[in-house]
């Protein structure tokens, strides 16, 4: 060691530090459903029905289906593209009553504000689907907790359960960035690649 105290400057510490490996690039999750996407899902058909090997399964109705972040089924997407046209009544005459309403509920802590949009859902539900049962018809009616809508009740009587998954997609209803709270799920981790 030199006299005087200095210490030998190791040589990685001279330069510029090295570039650290470049990140592998991800593999995109796939955007539509793939034709054997669920495998055990013909399971849930009665396989000593005489009828079983003609009925469609919903492997091949739901090939090629736009999915979510998820691999669900985006049945929005589905719906917004015309590949299903949802009947209102069994004779697929009358008409749905499409209400162009949203509803931003404000009581979310420190979440985005929940945008409820009846268009959405009146597109295929009636009105006597969710009022008065689950909603009065009055926004800012009920004192709503996440811990409600997981078990089931409001919003969770449908989403969890044959809508879209609560547990992964807190934007899609939680779409109102507000003040100093910011649509979070838009800025990407330190680190990952930017979409
Ligand atoms: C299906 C729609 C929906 C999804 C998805 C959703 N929320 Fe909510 N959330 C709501 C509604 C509705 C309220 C109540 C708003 C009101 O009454 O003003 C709420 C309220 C909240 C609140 C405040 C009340 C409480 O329970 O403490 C928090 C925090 C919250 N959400 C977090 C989340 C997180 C985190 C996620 C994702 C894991 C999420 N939410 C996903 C609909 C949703
Ligand atoms: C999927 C469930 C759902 C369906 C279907 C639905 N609504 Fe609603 N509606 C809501 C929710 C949620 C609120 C807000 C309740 C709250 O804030 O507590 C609301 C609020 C309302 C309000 C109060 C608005 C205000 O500003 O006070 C009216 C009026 C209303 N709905 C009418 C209708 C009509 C008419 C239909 C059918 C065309 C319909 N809704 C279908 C869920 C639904
Ligand atoms: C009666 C059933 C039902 C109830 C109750 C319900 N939803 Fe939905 N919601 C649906 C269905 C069905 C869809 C479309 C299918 C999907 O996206 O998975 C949907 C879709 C949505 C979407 C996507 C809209 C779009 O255009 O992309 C949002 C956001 C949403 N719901 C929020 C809510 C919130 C918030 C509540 C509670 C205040 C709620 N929903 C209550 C059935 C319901």
């Amino acid at each position: 060691m030199a006299a005087g105290g200095l210490k030998p400057v190791l040589p990685e510490y001279r330069g510029a530090p090295p570039a650290p490996p470049p990140i592998p690039p991800q593999e995109a999750p796939p955007s539509v459903r793939p034709a054997d996407a669920a495998p055990g899902q013909d399971l849930f058909y009665d396989e000593s029905n005489p009828d079983f090997a003609s009925l469609q399964k919903a492997n091949q109705a739901l090939a090629g289906f736009p999915v979510d972040k998820t691999g669900k089924v985006d049945w929005m997407q589905v719906l917004r593209s015309g590949r299903i046209q949802p009947r209102a009544d069994l004779r697929g005459q009358a008409a749905m009553s499409v209400l162009e309403m949203d509803i931003v509920m404000k009581n979310t802590k420190e979440m985005p504000y929940v945008l409820f949009p009846h268009r959405s859902h009146t597109l295929w539900l009636d009105c006597s689907n969710c009022h008065p049962q689950l909603f009065e018809s009055r926004a800012g009616a009920h004192a709503i907790t996440m811990n409600d809508i997981f078990r089931g009740k409001y919003c969770g009587t449908c989403h969890d359960r044959v809508a879209f998954v609560t547990h992964f997609s807190c934007e899609r209803c939680h779409s109102v960035p507000h003040g100093t709270v910011k649509a979070w799920w838009e800025v990407p981790a330190p680190g990952a690649a930017h979409p």
